[in-house]
């Protein structure tokens, strides 16, 4: 009797796709990452932050979501830092100087726009601190400094472990911020190091529910994925899997803001999906459940573990998070499961979904 077999097989280590192996896989990333990093050279980085004139975020896709989720860290440090969507480099042309500082964040240090933003920075004197998956990369050699995620190869093309890996450097290089301003860091370093294992609660406890609501997301047109402050990021990262890989519009909103427009498309059933990954935005987003129940919106999401915002959601996934560092890596566990779901309810290719590249090397 013949065994079929196939290379793709054996490199997907018996998942059915290469997203599902990645997305469990991160517990390995993370530790893999964070045993890797180097906390001097994120000292000496740290401090070109602190002292720069302005500091920009530059990135594209994931990446620039990994880098808002560090730029709502930056804040509490009253770092001001200017986001920037890599394809949109030139309009910030001008604010480029002697002084300034980026942190450019890219998987896989070849996205043309960003080595763009990173070329043009450099030739004006800014100093680019560069994030990326992939030793010897454009970026990684084109920039002044490099901090390298160890996520391992990443074959879907919807990042995941690179995505997670990306915001947890970026917590760390946050930390030795605060460690250089004179601040008691252990607590946050210790969240840091239980991020593996953290994720690998994660993952068993919110795979169950993230299959089950896919089966009620598949028929659905479109979503709205909601958040304030650190959720944001989060929440911006969920409808871009979703987008992706399941070919559902989804459309992630400032929780507050979805008044200005978005709630005049909600009707009975309708799905809206809160992220509660930040405590101090949590009353405030609980009153836009509200909002959005009263219009007959199916309200879901992910919140922490053994809280009461549970019983104010139609469907809630419960994160087993530990304080403000892990809960956006955290969060996105079950949203990166629950768009992987939605696309094989709907017999798609996760791993190679339509009109999406892994890298994109054309402007
Ligand atoms: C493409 C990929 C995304 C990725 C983005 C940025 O759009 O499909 O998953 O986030 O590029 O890639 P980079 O390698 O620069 O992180």
């Amino acid at each position: 009797e013949e065994i079929p077999w196939s290379a793709e097989m054996a490199t997907k280590g018996g998942y059915p796709h290469f997203m599902l192996k990645e997305i469990y896989e991160q517990p390995e990333s993370l530790a893999t990452t964070v045993a890797g990093l180097e906390w001097p050279l994120l000292e000496t980085a740290a401090n070109t932050l602190l002292s720069a004139r302005n500091v920009y975020i530059v990135g594209a896709g994931s990446s620039l979501h990994a880098g808002l989720a560090f730029l709502q860290l930056l804040l509490r440090i009253k770092v001001t830092p200017v986001p920037i969507v890599a394809s949109e480099y030139a309009t910030y042309e001008q604010l480029f100087d002697k002084g300034d500082v980026a942190v450019a964040i890219s998987q896989s240090g070849e996205t043309i726009d960003t080595i763009k933003a990173v070329r043009t920075m450099r030739e004006k004197g800014v100093r680019v601190l560069a994030v990326t998956n992939v030793v010897g990369s454009t970026i990684s050699r084109e920039s002044d400094a490099v901090i390298y995620t160890r996520a391992g190869p990443e074959i879907g093309v919807a990042a995941t472990k690179t995505f997670t890996t990306q915001v947890a450097t970026l917590s760390a290089l946050y930390v030795a911020a605060l460690k250089t301003l004179g601040y008691d860091t252990a607590p946050m370093e210790r969240e840091i190091k239980a991020l593996p294992d953290l994720v690998r609660k994660t993952l068993e406890n919110t795979a169950g529910a993230a299959k089950d609501l896919a089966k009620r997301l598949k028929n659905k047109p479109s979503a709205y994925y909601l958040g304030r402050g650190a959720a944001l990021p989060v929440a911006m990262e969920g409808a871009l899997k979703l987008k992706e890989v399941a070919y559902i519009h989804a459309e992630a909103y400032p929780a507050g803001e979805s008044k200005h427009g978005p709630i005049a498309l909600v009707e009975e059933g309708f799905p809206v999906l809160f992220v509660f990954s930040d405590p101090n935005t949590r009353e405030k987003t609980l009153s836009n459940v509200a909002e959005m129940k009263a219009r007959g919106a199916y309200t879901i999401g992910t919140v922490p573990m053994k809280s009461d915002i549970a019983k104010r959601l139609d469907y809630a996934i419960e994160v087993p998070e530990l304080g403000e560092l892990t809960a956006p890596i955290l969060h996105i566990v079950p949203l990166q499961l629950l768009a992987y779901f939605t696309a094989v309810e709907k017999g798609y290719d996760p791993d190679k979904p339509r009109n999406l590249a892994k890298t994109v090397t054309v402007e």
